[in-house]
């Protein structure tokens, strides 16, 4: 099996046949990632025992950890990515599909009640991008650039403490880190988050449904117009729904600006910094060209 869905991880994916039952066999030789998959693994684990409506999670088996390697193993889910997905489906599926987004979130929502994060945890986050950001090469000399974080940086400063619920969040919550089997959906790669709030979870899903972030990793042609349209009814459905939430009116925006300069901090291929450029600009209200 090649995934056609590629991650940013580096980790190594492997499909075996053990006692007939097939399992993914995920792992890194990275040392620098091995407490990262590890924890994603515990965090998979742990979600993997709750019970969702139509959303399930691979049960992991076993987390091996030497010198030279992490490798954890978990159920192989027979599955068809996002864009085959969506090229495939119906506007039924597709709120079938939404609803139970939604009834994810709702289920985090129960278990992390609303609590005042200092904001020094939003503006230390920054801070660190900030660094990041001028140390990046292939983004320390782009003007654009420059006005981004500006105009960022006053966003970040302006921010009070936030109260946002805290609890539970799968961390990476893209389309891509969502495999699809019918009406059924099996969530992976969990990440810790620097804050573990459905807030984060809401903020990954919309860089998709609103940003279009995968499509842009996506290695074969597919039917933009059709993904596009897709994609925005179900922005329109989640934003509509969690409208209703003060937290969501509240800190949407400037989490979604952390997010993207958190993935702008690290970036390199230049097709990437543009779309980062871009969508940055656009959620900044700055102008797309300087
Ligand atoms: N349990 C699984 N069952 C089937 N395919 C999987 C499973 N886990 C991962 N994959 C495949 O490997 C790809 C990358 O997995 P992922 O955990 O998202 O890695 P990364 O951390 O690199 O993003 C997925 O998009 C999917 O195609
Ligand atoms: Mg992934």
């Amino acid at each position: 099996m090649t995934p056609e869905v590629q991650g940013h991880s580096g980790c190594l994916i492997k499909v075996v046949n053990d006692g007939n039952n097939l399992f993914v066999l995920k792992g890194t030789t990275d040392p620098g990632y091995f407490n990262r998959l590890v924890a994603q693994a515990r965090k998979q684990q742990a979600a993997s025992e709750v019970a969702y409506q139509h959303i399930r999670v691979p049960r992991i088996h076993s987390v091996e950890q030497t010198a030279e390697q992490v490798v954890v193993k978990m159920d192989y889910v027979y599955s068809k990515n996002f864009v085959e997905h969506f090229e495939n489906s119906g506007f039924e599926q597709i709120d079938y599909f939404t609803r139970a987004l939604i009834y994810f979130v709702e289920k985090e929502l129960e278990r992390s009640p609303v609590q005042t994060v200092p904001s020094k945890v939003v503006t230390d986050k920054f801070a660190d991008v900030y660094r990041k950001v001028m140390r990046n090469p292939a983004l320390a000399e782009d003007a654009q650039v420059a006005a981004i974080m500006e105009r960022s940086e006053i966003v970040m400063k302006s921010l009070d403490n936030l109260d946002i619920p805290v609890g539970q969040c799968h961390g990476d919550l893209t389309f891509s880190n969502i495999l699809f089997n019918g009406n059924n959906y099996f969530l992976i790669d969990f990440l810790d988050s620097f804050i573990e709030s459905p807030m984060l979870d809401l903020v990954k899903i919309r860089q998709d449904s609103a940003h279009r972030w995968s499509q842009l990793m996506f290695t074969r042609k597919f039917d933009q117009v059709r993904l596009r349209i897709i994609c925005d009814y179900i922005d329109r459905i989640i934003d509509g729904h969690f409208s209703k939430y003060t937290w969501y009116r509240d800190y949407y925006l400037p989490l979604q600006i952390l997010n993207f300069l958190r993935i702008l901090q690290y970036a390199h291929n230049e097709e990437v910094i543009s779309y980062l450029k871009r969508e940055l600009s656009d959620l900044l209200q700055l102008p797309d060209k300087l």
